[in-house]
């Protein structure tokens, strides 16, 4: 594991290892959006377990359609903002950096305190049917389709909340641009088809991200780390393919690191799979080739593979789910040659939640 354990940085943050804790909502919160004791403890067992660098669960920035699960934390008032402060501690105390994920649901809302009715770009509903893993919801409520207005506070939002996370002692923000969710819907054709200067070609499609992305550097300045993580796939469909294939995302990335990206996060449903429409590359491989920007790859990574990836792409970290979610202290454990074992989904199941995880370890192990 000698590529795995190596030095890296990300922006001015120093790294001992390469492995990272991707974003993971566990709807652990409290009712209002405070994180508890009980986030504090998971996330300070990553840092204990030897991981560096911890992305967050999504979290949400404003107070009206952003929210898109029960027991979601938000980033939008003095007293979610504290609470933060208390877990980045902890984290910091611990010794990992720690970035704040940022992510407005859009079309794909499953719970909302401020508001009733989802906000999408267009008036599309997602496809499939909601992740009861996040709380139970039958169908997609059909969204109300974004004003000029709402795309303003949406920004607001985003920017505010950037603030607070940096206030709060974050090293940085990501913002979710994966998955299905607001901001990878204005990428979508499928969740988009506005016809205004928010949809139709690239530049239009996105240009929310790119204005995003230049108002959170303004708002943060330079020693503020921005990441953004993107995806073609979103949370029901594994197969979407954006229209403009290798040569659009690569356009994208560039645009995105010009207006002040420092990383870009990757995900798919493995890291190399040829994704892109008329390319024989993944997500990964094309952002490996942009320079000036900064990587980290996610998807299906494992122990048996992550050396392999590590050599593949020298420069990039590499950031973990699953794999972390049954080993927090994954780093140390491949250390010491400990075995690794898989995922039982029924560790996330009825809820992915924190107490719910907690009550499943003293059932099912002994240790
Ligand atoms: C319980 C759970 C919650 C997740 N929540 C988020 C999230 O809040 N934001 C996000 O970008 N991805 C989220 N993901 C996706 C993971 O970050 C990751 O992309 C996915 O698990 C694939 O990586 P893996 O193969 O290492 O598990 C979640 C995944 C799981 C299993």
């Amino acid at each position: 594991m000698s590529e795995v354990f190596k030095h890296a940085t990300l922006g001015n943050i120093e790294l001992s290892n390469r492995l990272v804790v991707g974003p993971m909502t566990r709807i652990s919160a409290e009712h209002e959006g405070e994180p508890t004791e009980l986030m504090e403890d998971y996330y300070t067992r990553f840092a204990d377990g030897g991981f560096d660098l911890i992305i967050s669960e999504g979290v949400y920035t404003d107070r009206k359609a952003s929210q898109g699960y029960q027991y979601q934390p938000g980033i939008t008032d003095d007293s979610q903002q504290e609470g933060w402060a208390n877990v980045v501690e902890k984290v910091h105390g611990a010794g990992a950096a720690f970035i704040c994920q940022l992510m407005h649901a859009g079309a794909q809302m499953q719970y909302n305190r401020f508001y009733e009715h989802p906000k999408g770009v267009s008036e599309v509903r997602p496809k499939g049917v909601p992740l009861s893993m996040y709380g139970k919801l039958e169908n997609w409520t059909k969204p109300e389709t974004l004003d000029e207005g709402d795309i303003n506070q949406i920004m607001n939002g985003f920017v505010g909340a950037a603030k607070r996370a940096k206030a709060a002692g974050f090293d940085g923000v990501e913002l979710h641009a994966a998955d299905g969710y607001l901001l990878n819907q204005f990428l979508n054709t499928e969740f988009n088809d506005r016809k205004d200067q928010w949809g139709g070609n690239l530049d239009n499609r996105m240009r929310f991200l790119l204005l995003l992305v230049k108002a959170v550097h303004d708002a943060c300045g330079e020693d503020f780390v921005i990441g953004m993580r993107l995806s073609q796939i979103t949370v029901t469909d594994p197969d979407y393919q954006w229209p403009e294939g290798e040569d659009g995302f690569r356009y994208l990335l560039e645009k995105l690191r010009d207006a002040g990206l420092a990383y870009v996060h990757t995900t798919d449903t493995a890291v190399n799979r040829k994704a892109l429409k008329d390319s024989d590359k993944s997500l990964a491989q094309v952002a490996s080739e942009v320079e000036g920007l900064s990587l980290i790859i996610n998807g299906g990574i494992t122990e048996n593979n992550m050396e392999d990836l590590a050599e593949q792409y020298p420069d990039a970290l590499l950031a973990v789910g699953r794999k972390a979610l049954v080993h927090q202290d994954l780093p140390l454990r491949l250390k010491d040659g400990l075995d690794i074992h898989e995922l039982d989904p029924t560790m996330l199941e009825p809820k992915a939640t924190l107490q719910h995880e907690l009550n499943w370890r003293k059932i099912n192990l002994s240790d």
